[in-house]
């Protein structure tokens, strides 16, 4: 028995389930909106395109659903080339950001609306909506015009109209775009359990990264047409591959400074303000440009001098210049001797902290060697 190679970008050994292989689509005019794109999606997979707007996300899962067709590259579906395949005739949906419901009819004609214009028999119509009405949780709004429903209700009905015809893979554009943030937060997780309960593997576009962290299993992250970083969202936030991932995931202190020791159990970065030690090597050499990054949350923040690594490393005194409370955690801006700005967010989990700081305070901040990522690009 021969075994099959294992894909590329794969999360784990199962073969890939849609092979989107080196895509490209040029529109003429100067950018290209998709720039050589390799993603291996598996099965069961919610995989997220996450990029600002322009960056191609759209364009991307047009593709997908064959709405476009591109300038060069292939899409496999289980190992074959859907390229020929009309979007009627790819076992996919696409659920538009607009949701585009018939306003005349019903939130069950809507639903049906597909399965009758695939000539289904009228029992398993009754069923399969029924089924998807109860999927959704609204049974009792069958009867109800879109109008008469709110955004998060009409967000459900295109939902359970797109999965009607049982499609192998949902293609979301900006799913919950239309919808206000407190709403589009409560949304996200419901989303995520109907798209689990019905095993559908799913393809969403985002700009948001809170909605990509909280909703996919995994991320591309794009940027001018091009993917940067592939990974859970744990992976992409904690090990960013490039300064432009780690800024546009979550907030970030980004120094510029020059590898002065580079030992296989670790490494020494001289930034303008301090001296980062990092608890492993780094692949560029002594000398090299880098950029070191640590997460605010990473950073801790007292009035004394502390210890440091070493005693003068990951360590650096400034001045409290912010300081903005939001309840469980407080963001500290410290300015340093350069100007430079270094944000910290400490937990408030004692509800009298003793020694308070605040604006004007001379303080340190320190990092332990495990929090920094060393950047070469
Ligand atoms: N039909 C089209 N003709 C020409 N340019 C297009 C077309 N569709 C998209 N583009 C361009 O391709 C780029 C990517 O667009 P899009 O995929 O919509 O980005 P996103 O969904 O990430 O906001 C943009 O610069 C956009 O102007
Ligand atoms: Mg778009």
């Amino acid at each position: 028995m021969s075994s099959d190679p294992v894909p590329v970008n794969s999360p784990t050994d199962q073969p890939a389930f849609l092979q989107i292989d080196d895509v490209v689509k040029d529109f003429g005019g100067g950018a290209v909106a998709v720039n050589h794109v390799s993603v291996d999606i598996a099965q069961g997979e919610i995989f997220a395109l996450l990029g600002s707007s322009g960056c191609g996300k759209t364009t991307l899962l047009r593709i997908l659903a064959g709405f476009e067709t591109p300038t060069s590259g292939r899409v496999l579906l289980e190992g074959k080339d859907i390229g020929g395949l009309a979007p009627y005739e790819r076992p996919f949906n696409m659920m538009f950001q607009s949701y585009a419901l018939f306003p005349h009819l019903t939130v069950w004609d809507n639903i049906a609306f597909g399965l009758r214009r695939d000539g289904m028999a009228k029992g398993a119509i009754k069923e399969r909506v029924g089924s998807m009405l109860k999927l959704v949780q609204l049974d009792k709004f069958a009867k109800r015009k879109p109008h008469q429903l709110s955004g998060g209700q009409q967000q459900r009905v295109a939902l359970a109209r797109s999965l009607a015809k049982r499609p192998q893979m949902l293609l979301l554009d900006e799913p919950l775009g239309a919808l206000d943030k407190k709403l589009r937060e409560q949304t996200q997780l419901e989303l995520v359990n109907i798209i689990e309960e019905v095993g559908v593997t799913c393809v969403m576009v985002t700009h948001d990264q809170e909605e990509a962290m909280t909703m996919a299993t995994r991320i591309a992250v794009m940027s001018e047409g091009r993917v940067l970083q592939i990974g859970a969202p744990g992976d992409v936030y904690e090990t960013p591959a490039t300064r432009f991932v780690a800024d546009f995931i979550g907030n970030v202190n980004l120094m510029e400074g020059r590898v002065e020791v580079d030992e296989p159990d670790h490494a020494v970065v001289r930034c303008a303000d301090c001296t980062h030690y990092v608890g492993h090597g780094v692949t560029g050499t002594v000398g090299m440009a880098v950029g070191v990054a640590v997460r605010p949350e990473k950073i801790s923040l007292q009035a004394d001098e502390p210890g440091g690594t070493h005693g003068f490393h990951n360590k650096v005194k400034g001045t409290i210049k912010e300081l903005s409370y939001f309840g469980s955690f407080t963001v500290y801006h410290l300015e340093l001797l350069s100007g430079a700005v270094l944000k910290i967010s400490q937990i408030n989990a004692a509800r009298h902290r003793d020694a308070t700081l605040t604006w004007g305070d001379t303080a340190w901040a320190s990092w332990p060697p495990t929090s920094q990522v060393v950047l070469t690009q």
